[in-house]
């Protein structure tokens, strides 16, 4: 899998893995949400791609206190072959190049195991919850 910027020509195929990947919410419209990202920092959301194909997607930020990582998805076709540790990790080193001492991400409640999944990969549970209030709606 090569790894590379997002390019707005990704944009119908990376909506389609979302969407097979259950990661849309009718409260998040993902073209907005790619709007947004590509009008702050697109340099941080990453593609995968296998012989031309869009097959695994990872949105991250930096905010000059913490690193988030949203939309980590890889095409059910494709996963448990290492590829979301492969992109976990190409994020991660991207926002250590800039400085970034610590990455975020959420997981959804209904999906405990995932918990497991971060974990093993050097995340753990803080000791808080996160808080959130919505500026904009999409739906
Ligand atoms: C979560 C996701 C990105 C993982 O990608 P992946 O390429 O299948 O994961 P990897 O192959 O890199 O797995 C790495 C390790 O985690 C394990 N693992 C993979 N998916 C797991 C899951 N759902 N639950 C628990 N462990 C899991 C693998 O067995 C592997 O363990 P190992 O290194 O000990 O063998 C992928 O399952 C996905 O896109 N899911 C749907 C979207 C989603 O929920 N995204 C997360 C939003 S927070």
């Amino acid at each position: 899998m090569q790894i590379r910027p997002f390019q707005p020509v990704d944009e119908e195929s990376v909506i389609a893995l979302w969407e097979r990947c259950e990661l849309t919410r009718p409260w998040n419209d993902p073209r907005r949400d790619i709007a947004r990202k590509l009008a702050e920092d697109p340099s941080l959301f990453l593609v995968g791609v296998e012989a031309g194909t869009v097959i695994a997607s990872a949105m991250a930020g930096y905010d000059g206190h913490r690193g988030w990582v949203h939309y980590l998805a890889v095409c059910p076709d494709y996963q448990r072959r290492g590829l979301g540790r492969q992109l976990l990790a190409a994020v991660e080193r991207a926002l250590q190049a800039r400085g970034c001492p610590k990455l975020m991400l959420m997981v959804r409640n209904e999906h405990p195991t995932l918990i497991d999944y971060y974990r093993r990969q050097g995340y753990d549970d803080g000791d808080f919850v996160t808080l959130g209030k919505r500026l904009i709606a999409d739906d």
